[in-house]
């Protein structure tokens, strides 16, 4: 297969383009360091172009957070929805879109809405289209991963108020083994939630975190709300990541049943063992 995979330089598309050549596809790269600013592809002719000889298209492009020139509307919705229906006129049939855990209609961050907006017009085309939804993805490479592990790594590990708001973390070879499956044989359902077997807190996976660099369990330091919310306010300037809604999405916590996932899959998922956190997709034909 010839796949257009974009976010190809990101955690997830680098991943993914790893494996799909591992097993021989080829990969058509989109991403800025590939020459291509998605932000500028919104409509459907940008996109035609591209798809020229190509079987299947990956889209993993995503921002965690807007600056000046990276905003959700055009990124997570525009440009997506126009590639999804690029496809449409193009023939290409299997379309598999990366979206988050949280898109549902509880969805409120600017994130998971602007997501959304392309989740809902993939599935309305006439495509087999699959929406991915991941909980945090976990792996070798991950800036917020990696960002996680250095926060976890502190003398006083911040956590938000109790740090009991609940997660489901993902290994990255769950997500590429998805990815390549929803490829290969769409699934009955149009989305799937990619979720880990493991429901922790943040501050126990803040430990979790510590145990796999080799250190003692951590103190925590608890920040109300309101403080947490202004410490962001400023962060937001240096990192992202520091964005307001996306405290609030970690005080909401996301998870959702991973028996549709296991099912698809045939297998369990992950557990987080410490090596794990150093690890890439490459364990997926590498070990097993
Ligand atoms: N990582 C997680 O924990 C997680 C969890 C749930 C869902 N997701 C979703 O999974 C997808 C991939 O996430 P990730 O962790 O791989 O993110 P990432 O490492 O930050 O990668 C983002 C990708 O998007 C590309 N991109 C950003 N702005 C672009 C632009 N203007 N034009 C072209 N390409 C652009 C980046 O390439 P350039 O910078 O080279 O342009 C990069 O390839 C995202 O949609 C994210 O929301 C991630």
């Amino acid at each position: 297969m010839k796949v257009l995979l974009t976010g190809a330089s990101g955690f997830v598309g680098r991943n993914v383009a790893m494996a799909l050549a591992a097993q021989g596809h080829t990969v058509r790269p989109v991403s800025r360091r590939h020459g291509i600013d998605v932000s500028r592809m919104r409509s459907p002719a940008d996109w035609l172009p591209c798809l020229n000889g190509v079987d299947a298209a990956v889209n993993a492009v995503g921002i965690i957070g807007e600056t000046p020139s990276q905003r959700f509307d055009q990124l997570h919705a525009q440009a997506p929805v126009a590639l999804f229906r690029a496809c449409e006129q193009a023939g290409v049939r299997r379309v598999v879109q990366i979206s988050a855990l949280g898109t549902d209609e509880t969805a409120f961050s600017a994130y998971h809405l602007s997501k959304r907006i392309a989740d809902e017009a993939l599935v309305r085309l006439d495509l087999d289209g699959v929406v991915l939804r991941p909980s945090l993805i976990y792996g070798r490479g991950g800036t917020s991963a990696e960002l996680f592990l250095r926060v976890a790594g502190l003398p006083l590990i911040p956590v938000l108020e109790s740090g009991q708001q609940l997660l489901q973390p993902v290994h990255i070879s769950d997500v590429v083994a998805t990815v390549l499956r929803a490829l290969e044989e769409p699934p009955p359902r149009q989305a799937l939630d990619i979720v880990g077997p493991e429901r922790v807190t943040y501050a126990e996976w803040m430990q979790t975190l510590r145990a796999a660099q080799g250190r003692s369990r951590g103190r925590m330091l608890r920040l109300p709300f309101g403080a947490a919310m202004v410490l962001c306010r400023l962060g937001q300037r240096l990192h992202p990541l520091a964005a307001p809604d996306n405290l609030r999405m970690l005080r909401k916590g996301y998870l959702a049943c991973d028996q549709a996932i296991r099912q698809f899959l045939g297998r369990p998922l992950l557990r987080a063992e410490p090596h794990l956190q150093f690890a890439d997709a490459s364990i997926l034909w590498s070990q097993r």
